[in-house]
């Protein structure tokens, strides 16, 4: 960087002191985050550490025919997912439907009518023939926000994250939501689980690898899921659960140091600007530093904030096309990182093509080295959470399994995320790492069917916790329930059907 003037030198290094989060902050971060995993784990606090009612990983024996809905950001993805006879194989179908922009502002009925239609359309063009004899199809329906399940077929929105707001869903139960919708259209198919993306990450990836322990999304938003025991899930306790029986825990980590004595995450004036001007101000601190919804955001309120107060960047220049919020997304920031030219041309071109701004060599750099300095924060900081469940967990070594773009796309992710880890758990250099993030299964497609199959083997088999509707795929004779701590007991048919706490 020899020709680029101090100004700009001095600049960088304001960024670099802002954006850095040093060996120390990460693990000042992660043990807040490991106070806030238990507080959770007792109904308090930020975390809100949703039991998902997930009880177990498949044993490779479930067999079946079943849907799986994903009801992503950009698209809405049905499957259908065959487990066939063979040991953990299965066949698939899937098509995609655009998710458009507007439903994730609108009314509830808009949503679910557009999904119903979305999953009608899959039916219509995969069994035109049968649709009339068509057998009802257990779904398992990926929703991937904070959701109060007290059964698996059962969740009552939180709150809504990654900038949806869609009005009428949040205090309420989704399931009974889209089943009216697809009631209304006669559709052969019934929601057997609700899933997050995170469970269904894990559940699908330990499918394959028993030495899998968490599951986690780095996408649009972030999360992670693993399996904690009951008797140390405290806000449990009443229901005289096994205390040794297993829970999948949807930590819905994104929530993070949201509120509370203990701020601990280093913020930047950016990062409040986009908590204050976003539609749910004060939730999801640790997701809209980090997730790649907010990547592009605080790039795009960085440039302004050097061409408007400190005139560093692009002075004279028109920067109107930086001043539409979120009008830059992660992609924007790996191009940049990517660029495999030593004088940044490609950079240059793309902020002539897309900004109409003329960039010059030292403008570049500095851009150059806030992307990455944001991509930085992001990987590292992100690594606190995974370091968090490990260390509550006693987790010495164990795979992670991991899913969304930011993960899978945006360059060095994988290599910065796994160096912040060495840090905080302090492994000693040259030796295998013990905890290894990878990428992870289809998760809301083969997990959320997965899940979709052990609920109904469950069903069968009369274990029964945690299920609404087991009427819905035909109810066992007998139906163990606890009845106090460690028991397992039975109760009839019919209290269950009418939905009793079990
Ligand atoms: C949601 C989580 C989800 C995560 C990743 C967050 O905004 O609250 O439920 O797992 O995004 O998709």
């Amino acid at each position: 960087m020899a020709d680029v003037p101090q100004d700009i030198l001095s600049e960088i290094a304001n960024l670099e002191r802002l954006f850095t989060v040093d060996t120390a902050k990460l693990k000042e971060v992660t043990e807040q985050f490991i106070v806030e995993l238990k507080e959770g784990l007792e109904g308090k606090g930020n975390i809100p550490m949703n039991p998902s009612w997930v009880m177990n990983f498949p044993d490779g024996e479930e067999t079946g025919r079943f849907l799986a809905l994903d009801m992503g950001g950009t698209n809405l993805r049905v499957c259908e997912i065959t487990l066939v006879d063979e040991k953990g194989e299965f066949d698939i179908i899937q098509s995609k439907y655009r998710m458009p922009e507007e439903l994730k502002k609108g009314n509830a009925e808009e949503l679910w009518d557009y999904i119903a239609d979305c999953i009608e359309q899959f039916i219509d063009s995969h069994h035109e023939e049968e649709k009339d004899s068509l057998e009802v199809l257990p779904m398992g329906f990926t929703f991937s926000y904070p959701a109060t399940q007290t059964y698996i077929d059962h969740g009552v929105l939180q709150r809504w994250t990654k900038g949806w707001a869609v009005d009428g869903v949040e205090g309420e139960d989704v399931v009974p939501q889209l089943e009216a919708a697809l009631r209304e259209r006669n559709l052969p198919v019934t929601v057997a689980a609700l899933v997050n993306d995170t469970t269904g990450t894990l559940i699908a990836s330990g499918y394959t690898d028993p030495a899998m322990r968490i599951g986690c999304i780095f996408g649009t938003g972030l999360n992670g899921a693993y399996l904690e025991t009951c008797g140390n899930i405290p806000k449990l306790a009443h229901m005289n659960l096994p205390p040794d029986m297993h829970m999948c825990i949807n930590c819905e980590y994104g929530a993070f140091n949201s509120k509370g004595n203990h701020p601990v995450l280093p913020k930047t004036t950016y990062d409040v600007m986009i908590d204050e001007q976003s539609p749910r101000p004060g939730q999801q601190a640790y997701e809209k530093m980090l997730a790649g919804l907010y990547l592009g955001e605080v790039f795009r309120l960085t440039v302004v904030d050097l061409h408007d107060n400190k005139n560093i960047l692009f002075p004279n220049q028109n920067i109107d096309a930086f001043r539409t919020p979120f009008c830059l997304d992660a992609s924007f920031l790996s191009f940049i990182e990517e660029d495999p030219f030593e004088n940044l041309s490609e950079t240059q071109d793309m902020f002539l093509d897309k900004m109409k701004i003329h960039a010059n060599k030292p403008e570049l750099e500095l851009c150059r080295r806030l992307a990455e300095l944001i991509a930085l924060r992001a990987a590292r900081l992100s690594a606190c959470g995974i370091a968090a469940i490990c260390k509550m967990k006693g987790f010495d070594s164990c795979h992670v399994g991991a899913d969304g773009s930011v993960f899978n796309k945006y360059p060095h992710f994988k290599q910065r995320n796994a160096q912040a880890l060495r840090e905080i758990l302090d492994w000693p250099k040259g030796k295998k790492d013990p905890v290894v993030v990878s990428s992870s299964e289809d998760g809301s497609g083969v997990g959320a069917a997965l899940i979709a199959a052990l609920t109904v083997k469950r069903i069968k088999e009369g274990v029964t916790y945690g299920i609404r509707d087991v009427s819905k795929f035909g109810a066992p004779e007998k139906i163990a329930v606890p009845e106090e701590k460690g028991a397992t007991g039975s109760i009839d048919t019919e209290k269950a059907k009418e939905g009793k706490p079990q």
